[in-house]
């Protein structure tokens, strides 16, 4: 299983002793969750601080954003030396367009469901698209309840990916725990996100590592 920790739990006061954290962990990636509160009811963090983080973080952004018109952050985006760019289908009026610009810009392209979302939705982009997450609680705040309808959601996508041929790899995001992570594995997840998880153990190492294996 690959992991990406989510910095949305992490202690904003001291966000380089928590990114040095995750340099020396087995994490595969970093998760960054961008919210605008309008998209989501929410606000965290912005491109300054995707700057900064990106400064310092040896692994690779995985670039969650719950903001409407999520086309107009490419740059930033891609400045902050994004791996991923990941925008809701909710919304984004053009989604195949701005997968291709995403591409163009030399970054991975994901797409987000909300729980309310079906995945048929992604029928005729899943052959371009190198990720799909789908959210397991309704995004805007960390530490919610999971959603237990995601586990059949992901079995369908799974069915989805592998009938197309599609390299999209699945990624879950919220109330991920070595539980629920458990379940998502079978399912066919390939990337956990895990927030308070992970930044709220007094071991966040070994937190990552059950989450991996898995
Ligand atoms: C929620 C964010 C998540 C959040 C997950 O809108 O997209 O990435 O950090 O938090 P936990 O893992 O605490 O549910
Ligand atoms: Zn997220």
């Amino acid at each position: 299983m690959k992991v990406s920790p989510s910095l949305l739990a992490a202690d904003f006061a001291d966000l380089k002793t928590d990114i040095e954290m995750i340099n020396t962990s087995n994490a595969d990636y970093l998760h960054l969750d961008v919210m605008d509160g309008v998209f989501v009811p929410n606000i965290s963090f912005g491109f300054p601080v995707l700057d900064a983080v990106g400064k310092i973080c040896t692994k690779p952004l995985d670039v969650h954003l719950m903001t409407v018109e999520p086309e107009r952050w490419l740059e930033p985006v891609r400045d902050c030396g994004a791996y991923l760019m990941n925008f809701h289908i909710e919304a984004c009026r053009h989604s195949h367009r701005l997968i291709s610009e995403i591409h163009k810009a030399g970054m991975k392209a994901g797409v987000t469901l909300n729980p309310s979302t079906p995945v048929v939705m992604l029928t005729d982009i899943i052959g371009d698209l190198d990720l799909v997450l789908l959210m397991s609680v309704n995004p805007g705040f960390g530490g919610q309840p999971f959603i237990r309808h995601t586990l059949e959601k992901t079995r369908m996508l799974r069915r989805m990916i592998d009938e197309a041929g599609s390299k999209a790899l699945i990624q879950i995001d919220g109330g991920v725990n070595e539980n629920t992570g458990r379940e998502l594995a079978e399912a066919g997840a390939d990337i956990l996100v895990a927030g308070s998880y992970v930044f709220g153990a007094d071991d966040p190492h070994a937190r990552i590592d059950l989450l991996k294996a898995l």
